[in-house]
């Protein structure tokens, strides 16, 4: 088998990165060792900044992200019982989606294979060959068991955080912050206890107050890295829940069956440089951020705008420069992500050693940023993103 460029992972940066590919003209073969249906239900967050929605219109795959998503031109940040609404919109004339990766996932795979694109799912045993060599491969095992060889002008590894891509990208310097606490994540049914997104401080820790649609809500509460989620009733998560958000204003969230729980740890994470030779790396196999700045999936499309262009300035002019350049021009954004959502991720949580002292100090710094106009234009400006490919 042989293709242009041969990529490793079915998650948002390998579809978005193949189909940009096939608008250029550029062939692609994707390897996968997930199932479609299982990628297809793996339930993360989602909120899609106006440059990575303009982006999904721009390449035919934005049409159900614009007509089931849910447009927010701000978001919330609660403490002390008293809500602030950060409006983006008026702030800085850009706004926000929610809507699932497993959506964005779905339509993704569906624009991929409506034109005949060669997916390969449920393959074992990936391995990545001669990347200081013009002539890289990708060795697999597909999925009736037959062992075959991808030769290919590039590789771009965007396997995620556990992928062999970062693994065979030998002398890379890897960047790591572990948090000392963790989101409880539910979903249930009930309507949506807020018109935007959430973020609430509170003496019992962080919460965010999100939903899915008109019946179904996605909540967190911040929680140890080694919560077992069975061992919280729904009393016990409701009654922390509301915890986190009460006031004297009354504000209640609307309470309802809770059917998934889960424990999500917080890293901070880049590996840099995101090439070596013939190999290059985009998303979260080059860089994890913690949930809190809503950036994760949108830092995977900024590297894919960039890595799209470099292999089209190749393919089209033998211009090499944007390739060379990729890892640096990726990196900028990537730790100015990391940067804020480090900052939200330390305002909004309580420390574990935290004293009354650092409480007021976050309060303040909220205080801060909801007050001050400039700097509230700032943090609005990070949160809505900056146009992608810049
Ligand atoms: C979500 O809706 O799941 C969500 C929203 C905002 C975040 C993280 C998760 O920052």
């Amino acid at each position: 088998m042989r293709t242009q460029v041969g990529i490793i992972g079915a998650g948002p940066a390998g579809l978005l990165l193949s189909h940009m590919l096939y608008l250029q003209g550029i062939d692609s073969v994707i390897v996968e060792n997930r199932s479609r249906a299982a990628i297809q239900q793996t339930i993360r967050a989602g909120v899609l900044e106006q440059g990575t929605t303009d982006l999904l219109d721009q390449i035919g795959v934005g049409e159900r992200a614009r007509k089931v998503g849910a447009h927010h031109h701000g978001f919330d940040l609660r403490w002390r019982g008293r809500t602030h609404r950060v409006d983006m919109q008026g702030l800085t004339g850009r706004s926000i989606t929610v809507y699932p990766q497993h959506e964005v996932l779905i339509d993704l795979i569906a624009a991929r294979l409506a034109t005949g694109a060669d997916i390969r799912f449920e393959v074992s045993d990936t391995a990545i060959h001669d990347i200081d060599s013009t002539s890289p491969s990708i060795s697999f095992t597909d999925k009736d068991g037959i062992a075959q060889q991808l030769q290919c002008d590039f590789v771009a590894g965007c396997d995620g955080s556990w992928g062999v891509g970062r693994k065979s990208l030998p002398n890379a310097q890897h960047f790591l912050r572990v948090y000392p606490f963790a989101w409880f994540g539910i979903l249930c049914n009930a309507p949506p206890s807020n018109d935007a997104v959430l973020y609430a401080r509170s003496p019992t820790g962080f919460a965010l107050i999100s939903h899915r649609s008109a019946t179904v809500q996605r909540m967190y509460f911040q929680c140890d890295p080694q919560e077992n989620a069975n061992d919280w009733s729904d009393a016990r998560i409701w009654e922390r829940l509301q915890s986190c958000v009460a006031g004297a204003d009354g504000y209640r969230l609307n309470e309802g069956p809770i059917f998934q729980k889960d424990v999500i740890g917080l890293r901070s994470f880049v590996c840099e440089p995101m090439r070596h030779g013939r190999l290059f790396l985009a998303g979260d196999a080059a860089h994890l951020v913690p949930p809190t700045g809503a950036k994760g999936l949108n830092l995977a499309a900024n590297d894919v705008v960039l890595l799209a262009r470099a292999f089209e300035g190749y393919y089209k002019r033998n211009d090499t420069s944007k390739l060379d350049s990729y890892s640096t021009d990726a990196l900028r954004r990537i730790w100015r992500a990391q940067h804020f959502s480090w900052w939200m991720t330390s305002m909004l949580h309580n420390g574990v050693d935290e004293n009354a002292f650092d409480a007021r100090r976050s309060e303040a710094e909220l205080d801060f940023v909801t007050s001050d106009r400039n700097a509230e234009i700032a943090m609005a400006g990070m949160y809505a993103g900056a146009p992608l490919g810049e």
